[in-house]
C-alpha cells in the first residue's frame, strides 16, 4: 500500500485563487485592498525565509504589504510603539511580528500589544480565548492549526467521531489543534488525545489514531509501526537536518516519511505539506480582517465567510 499524498502546495494554490477573487470583490465594493505588515526583527535565516514567502504571497494577491525590517538591537519600547502605530493605521488590517524575537524583547508583551482585531496570526489571548469558546463568533484561528484542519477537510478525511492523536503541546500548534479538533463543527467533532514528552507509551497512543498530527520538532520521531494502517498522518515538523551542496537547508519532518507511506492511508510531505497551508491561512485571516474593518465589525461579531 502506498499512501495518498496530501499536497499543501496544491491546496494553497486553490485557497489563494479563492482569496484573489475576494480581493477583487473588495476592490469593486470598497475601492480598498487588504493591508498586511510583516515585522521582522534581526536576520534569523529561517525567519527571513518565512517572511520573504509571506511578503511575496501577499503582493501576489494584490495586498497593500509593508515589510518592516528592524535591527536586532531595537528596544522593546520602540517595537511596542511601532505596533501601536500599525494598530492605528486604517490601511493595515493584519499585523504579523515574526517569532522568535531577540531575548531582550518579551514575546508575550509584543503579542499582547497587537490589536486583537488585527492579530492575523491568532496568537493574542483574546483570539485564543474565542477559539476555545468556539462557535460562529470565533476570532482569528492560529494559521498552522487552521491550515492543518483545512487540509484534513480538503483531503476528504472523516473527522466526526474519529480518534485524533496530537503529538506536542506547543501554544502555536499542539494545544490549539487539539482544542479545534474536539469542537463542534466542520472538520471537527473528533475524540482528541494530546500526548507529549512525559506521556507513557507514546507509540501505543499513536497506534489508536485515525488522524495522527505530529508537531514535536523531533526528526523521524514517528516510526511506521506507530501508525494505524490507513490513518491520515499530518506531519508538522520542519527540521533542518543538513545543508545541500547549493547551501539550501535540507528539511525533514517528525515522521519517517518513506516508511510511513507504506502504512498510512494519507500523509503530508515535508516540505510541501503543512508549511504552505500556514501561509494560505495567514492570507485568509488578513482578507477576513479587511472585510471586518470595511464593514465596521469586530471579529467577535463577524461570521466567518
Ligand atoms: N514563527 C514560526 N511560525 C510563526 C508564525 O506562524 N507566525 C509568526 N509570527 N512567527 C512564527
Amino acid at each position: 500500500m502506498s499512501a495518498e499524498i496530501i499536497s499543501g502546495t496544491e491546496m494553497r494554490a486553490a485557497i489563494l485563487e479563492e482569496l484573489a477573487s475576494e480581493v477583487e470583490a473588495m476592490k469593486a465594493k470598497y475601492g480598498k485592498v487588504p493591508g498586511l505588515v510583516t515585522i521582522l526583527v534581526g536576520e534569523n535565516p529561517a525567519s527571513v525565509s518565512y517572511v520573504t514567502l509571506k511578503v511575496k504571497t501577499a503582493l501576489k494577491l494584490g495586498f497593500h504589504e509593508i515589510q518592516d525590517n528592524q535591527p536586532e538591537s531595537i528596544t522593546e519600547e520602540a517595537l511596542l510603539d511601532l505596533i501601536e502605530q500599525y494598530n492605528q493605521d486604517p490601511n493595515i488590517h493584519g499585523i504579523l511580528v515574526q517569532l522568535p524575537l531577540p531575548k531582550h524583547i518579551s514575546e508575550e508583551k509584543i503579542i499582547y500589544a497587537i490589536d486583537p482585531d488585527k492579530d492575523v496570526d491568532g496568537f493574542h489571548p483574546v483570539n485564543l480565548g474565542r477559539m476555545v469558546i468556539g462557535g460562529e463568533d470565533g476570532g482569528f484561528l492560529p494559521c498552522t492549526p487552521a491550515g492543518i484542519q483545512e487540509m484534513i477537510v480538503r483531503s476528504g478525511t472523516e473527522t466526526s467521531g474519529a480518534e485524533v492523536v496530537v503529538v506536542g503541546r506547543s501554544n502555536i500548534v499542539g494545544k490549539p489543534i487539539a482544542i479545534m479538533m474536539g469542537q463542534k463543527g466542520r472538520g471537527a467533532n473528533s475524540t482528541v488525545t494530546m500526548v507529549h514528552t512525559r506521556t507513557r507509551d507514546l507509540a501505543e497512543h499513536c497506534r489508536r489514531a485515525d488522524i495522527l498530527i505530529v508537531a514535536a520538532g523531533v526528526p523521524g520521531l514517528v516510526k511506521p509501526d506507530w501508525i494505524k494502517p490507513g490513518a491520515t498522518v499530518i506531519d508538522v515538523g520542519v527540521n533542518r537536518v543538513g545543508t545541500s551542496s547549493t547551501g539550501k537547508a535540507i528539511l525533514s519532518g517528525d515522521v519517517d516519511f518513506a516508511e510511513a507511506c507504506k502504512v498510512a492511508g494519507k500523509i503530508t510531505p515535508v516540505p510541501g505539506g503543512v508549511g504552505p497551508m500556514t501561509i494560505a491561512l495567514l492570507m485568509k485571516n488578513t482578507v477576513r480582517s479587511a472585510w471586518m474593518a470595511l464593514e465596521n465589525k469586530s471579529s467577535a461579531a463577524y461570521v466567518c465567510r
